[in-house]
């Protein structure tokens, strides 16, 4: 059974206490509205390690101000069934006055891998992920922690953090899982119009066409990315806010594409901004 624990200091024993019994813990953070996407990360982790534990948390400290803080999807009746269908031990679900009582003083900065792409788009947004994480770290010091490449930028950024704060966790990439018509499963789809959601496979399917042109042999930057605008911009109604080729996980823009990068885009729908990514090369 799947039990909900909303305080720091009961989780931090239990953690403890299952380490001392030699148990291996594994850690699944999310902000809760859960869906395939969270679940398979559950799933694997259920199947590396002796224990997981996941959280759920709307941290505001990584939402700008004119984003949707209030509006994100809170239901954590709902995700607890879900949890538990995929034989989640706990869930780590502290109230916001619980993870800061006061206005934190301390702020951890994501430094330079930050000022690109999602981090230039969204300013502080990085700096709130890798605070509450390291937060979530110090209260479940869990043996291995698991992340989406869905989010690609915050997953390079997070390998970045434990390896400069030296935190003992090894960290688990997983691979995006998609709607059958291709859409990257997320927590913001919901806020897709009925037209948008007929519209939005059409993120991936462009993503596809610069992979093609990829394996064609096209190495220049700015043709992949033309072709990739264009495909949005005849397909969808949303307005693209970015279409960038990086280098990965390094993040460094690329105009000649060699090595293992990856194509970024962030596309702006009536009420939801959606990201999706593909990583091409080695
Ligand atoms: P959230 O958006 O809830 O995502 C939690 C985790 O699920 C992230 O690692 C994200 O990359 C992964 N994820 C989301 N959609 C996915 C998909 N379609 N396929 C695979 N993985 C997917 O990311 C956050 O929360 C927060 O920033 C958090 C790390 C919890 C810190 O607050």
């Amino acid at each position: 059974m799947t039990k909900i624990i909303t305080s720091i200091k009961e989780m931090r024993q239990l953690t403890n206490e299952l380490q001392l019994q030699g148990n291996t813990i594994g850690f699944v953070p999310t902000m809760g509205a859960l869906h395939d996407g969270h679940l398979k990360m559950m799933a694997q982790s259920t199947d590396e390690n002796d224990v997981t534990v996941i959280s759920i948390f709307v941290n505001p400290l990584q939402f700008g101000p004119n984003e949707d803080l209030a509006s994100y999807p809170r239901d954590i009746d709902a995700d607890a069934t879900k949890a538990q269908s995929v034989n989640v031990d706990y869930i780590f679900h502290p109230s916001e006055k619980e993870m800061y009582p006061q206005n934190p003083t301390i702020e951890v900065k994501a430094g330079r891998l930050a000022t690109v792409l999602e981090g230039a788009e969204r300013p502080g947004h990085f700096d709130g992920v890798v605070t509450i994480v390291n937060k979530l770290f110090n209260v479940v010091r869990p043996n291995k922690a698991y992340f989406g490449k869905k989010d690609a930028q915050q997953l390079a950024i997070i390998e970045k953090m434990v390896d400069d704060f030296n935190h003992p966790i090894k960290i688990i990439a997983v691979d995006i899982v998609r709607e059958e018509d291709g859409l990257a499963k997320s927590s913001r789809n919901i806020y897709l119009t009925e037209q948008e959601r007929l519209e939005a496979p059409h993120l991936f399917q462009s993503l596809r066409l610069a992979q093609s042109m990829y394996e064609q042999g096209e190495r220049e930057s700015e043709k992949l990315i033309e072709k990739t605008r264009e495909y949005i911009e005849q397909h969808t109604s949303g307005n693209i806010e970015t279409v960038a080729i990086y280098s990965y996980p390094q993040l460094i823009k690329q105009e000649q594409i060699n090595g293992k990068i990856f194509i970024s885009l962030a596309v702006k729908f009536s009420k939801a901004r959606l990201i999706d990514n593909i990583i091409i090369g080695n």
